[in-house]
């Protein structure tokens, strides 16, 4: 299949849980490999057990587990550096890392505007800067070899949902540096797109309904089952996201350039 990863190795962060444990899931059933980096080293090599150990199709061989704070330059230049250590290449980078704070404008702290910008946009900027450098430094680029970049933004950075203003500009601006990079980098022969999930089952989803839930006193468990898009009736499964990224890191992708492309179900028709 045109869309095969096989043979190639790909950097995702925030892989211990949630939808960038899915993305790995895809890209090994693709046939590449993961460097999974995560916050806790513990809980990233229990993800990477689990994923051996169940009827994934992973290996030892497909996963490394990573501790990475993707808001610290030299921790990522240390893990994409054991990454290609481990693999000896390293052909994409998956930026799915990422934090909310929910709550009304009003009364948002500067603190959670920072943190959110820290993680979901100054650390998108930095893991690929250093993924696009490390490619240079380690003799990994070249005219026939095409890298690849995708970036997790959200609907929410295009529809702005109320009570997470930080959040949705963050997100806006993961889909903004997405462009420019795609365009910046063309000649480095790296393709850069985004995409933007809504409604995938996940202890992030889950954090968004208690919040919810705390304001409106609805039980959280009762609400995120109604958290669904409206055309699909149902949760997203955090691999369906992962199958849409394996393909966008894949060769076959190569016409999409720059995009943020909607994987919400049908919820955001722009
Ligand atoms: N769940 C959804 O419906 C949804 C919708 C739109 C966008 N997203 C985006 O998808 C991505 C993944 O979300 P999720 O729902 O799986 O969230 P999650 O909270 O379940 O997982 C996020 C992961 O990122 C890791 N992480 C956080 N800070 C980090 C840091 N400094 N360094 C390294 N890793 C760090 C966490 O440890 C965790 O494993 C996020 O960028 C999120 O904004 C999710």
């Amino acid at each position: 299949m045109e869309n095969d990863l096989q043979g190639q190795v790909i950097f995702v962060t925030g892989a211990a849980g949630g939808i960038g444990l899915g993305i790995t899931r895809a890209v090994v059933e693709a046939g590449g490999c993961v460097a999974m980096a995560d916050l806790d080293q513990e809980v990233v090599n229990e993800a990477r057990e689990n994923l051996v150990a169940g009827a994934t199709g992973a290996a030892d061989r497909n996963l490394i587990a990573l501790t990475v704070d993707v808001s610290n330059q030299q921790s990522i230049k240390n893990a994409m550096n054991a990454t290609i250590d481990s693999f000896g290449q390293l052909n994409g980078l998956v930026n799915n890392a990422g934090v909310i704070r929910l709550g009304e404008n009003l009364s948002a702290s500067i603190e959670d505007w920072r943190k959110q910008f820290e993680i979901n946009v100054f650390a998108v900027h930095l893991c690929c800067t250093e993924f696009a450098n490390l490619l240079v430094e380690r003799d990994l680029a070249g005219d026939d070899k095409l890298a690849s970049i995708v970036n997790i933004a959200s609907n929410a950075g295009k529809v702005g949902y109320p009570n997470m203003a930080g959040y949705n500009a963050s997100k806006a601006a993961v889909i903004s540096l997405t462009r420019t990079l795609s365009a910046e980098w063309a000649d480095r022969n790296i393709n850069i797109n985004a995409v933007c999930p809504g409604g995938v089952l996940t202890p992030m989803l889950h954090e968004v309904a208690r919040s919810i839930g705390d304001r409106i006193g609805e039980d959280a468990g009762e609400l995120v089952k109604t958290m669904v898009p409206a055309q699909l009736g149902r949760h997203i499964d955090p691999v369906e996201v992962g199958r849409i990224v394996a393909f966008l890191l894949s060769d076959a992708a190569t016409i999409i350039r720059g995009q943020s492309i909607n994987v919400d179900g049908g919820d955001t028709p722009y």
